[in-house]
């Protein structure tokens, strides 16, 4: 059941280029230039026509919900709101009958998302759910919605869940950006075909388990490590530290890197590690300064880098490469390293990995 590997989770890591595959098979017609998602199509006029996107999730669905408010922004021109279903569900928010709700949960069971979307229908929101698990409560009470089809995810630590829901939700703001015009023909025809190459770089990036491993050995006693990141990747450092924390139970934090100067850099000694993602484009410069910052205070560096670069390199204690893609695409890479690196933790920790202490893989209590 395992296919040979020896937890779920790395098996799940390695399932992500092809779990990535069956997210876009059937909907993605790269060489025709079309993306159909009949949830998407059926309410076409209720996106267009959205005031507003509003994200409710929780943890690592959560997450992917942030990556997707650069991405529908960015390329759709459509506001978002990323909202925790638990603090969103208590607050009285004010929700509009032209605003679009999308729940994203892997399980489709999570109580406090499922509460969100109730309030939201309650409302007259159209809710749209992005969900894994077929026949889920969130997919029976969202109107209409799409499955990331990654297969069972059986490691409590969510991995290719994540990265399947970055893809629908990216497929979703390309096809909005198409219809409304936000995006050139020619880019919308870029970013389907870069699409197509991500499970192969996905694969590449996957190659660097062994230096990995090795990374991880230096730094599995650590007590503290932060993570950075800026625009598209600052919300991979929030789910690369939040990977650390549930599997290894090292204490983590993820940071937009240009906040640190704003108090965390107070933590910087010889002790730290500090996990930067630094890929070109996306603020490149900005973020290799900020890897100076800590390298002025004695902290530990290890960047997850664009192959070839060499600035980072330079000044970096680790450099892990993953492949070029665009800057919105590289969540999908930037994650993989990043799930490796708390795998490889966990297990030279002896903690059970598929299993951490105090974890469910749904939460169906509030
Ligand atoms: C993290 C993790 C949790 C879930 C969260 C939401 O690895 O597994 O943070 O992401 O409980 O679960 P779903 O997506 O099932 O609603």
């Amino acid at each position: 059941e395992k296919a040979g590997y020896e937890h779920f989770m790395l098996k799940e890591i390695y399932e992500q280029p092809s779990a990535i595959k069956d997210t876009y098979r059937g909907r993605m017609l790269a060489d025709r230039g079309i993306i159909r998602m009949a949830g998407v199509d059926d309410n076409l006029e209720k996106f267009l026509n959205a005031k507003r996107i509003i994200v409710v999730a929780c943890g690592t669905s959560w997450h992917a919900g942030l990556v997707s408010e650069y991405i529908f922004e960015d390329l759709a021109r459509i506001p978002v709101e990323v909202e925790y279903a638990s603090e969103f569900r208590y607050r009285n928010p004010v929700i509009n009958k032209d605003d679009v709700v999308i729940a994203i949960s892997q399980s489709g069971e999570t109580a406090d998302t499922m509460a969100a979307i109730k309030l939201a229908k309650e409302n007259g929101a159209f809710v749209f759910g992005v969900c894994n698990v077929v026949g889920s409560s969130i997919s029976r009470e969202t109107h209409a919605g799409a499955y990331t089809h990654a297969g069972p995810e059986i490691g409590v630590a969510s991995t290719k869940a994540f990265t399947t829901q970055i893809t629908i939700l990216s497929l979703m703001a390309l096809k909005l950006g198409k219809a409304k015009g936000s995006i050139s023909n020619s880019d919308y025809h870029m970013y389907l075909n870069e699409m197509e190459q991500i499970p192969s770089k996905i694969e590449k990036a996957l190659q660097s388990n062994d230096h990995i491993m090795k990374v991880a050995a230096v730094y599995k006693n650590a007590k503290n490590c932060l993570y950075l990141g800026r625009g598209y990747n600052f919300p991979v450092a929030l789910e690369g530290a939040l990977k650390l924390k549930e599997i290894s139970y090292i204490h983590a934090e993820g940071y937009p890197a240009a906040e640190m100067k704003h108090g965390p850099i107070a933590l910087i000694d010889e002790h730290m590690p500090v996990v930067v993602i630094a890929t070109k484009k996306g603020h490149y410069e900005k973020v290799v300064s900020n890897i100076q910052e800590i390298k002025s205070r004695k902290g530990k560096i290890i960047a997850v880098v664009t192959e070839g670069d060499t600035s980072v390199k330079n000044i970096a204690d680790h450099v892990i490469e993953v492949p070029e893609t665009f800057e919105a695409l590289t969540p999908l890479l930037t994650t993989i390293p990043l799930q490796l690196f708390s795998y490889h933790i966990a297990v030279m920790l002896g903690k059970n990995v598929d299993q951490p202490r105090n974890l469910a893989k749904s939460v169906t209590v509030e």
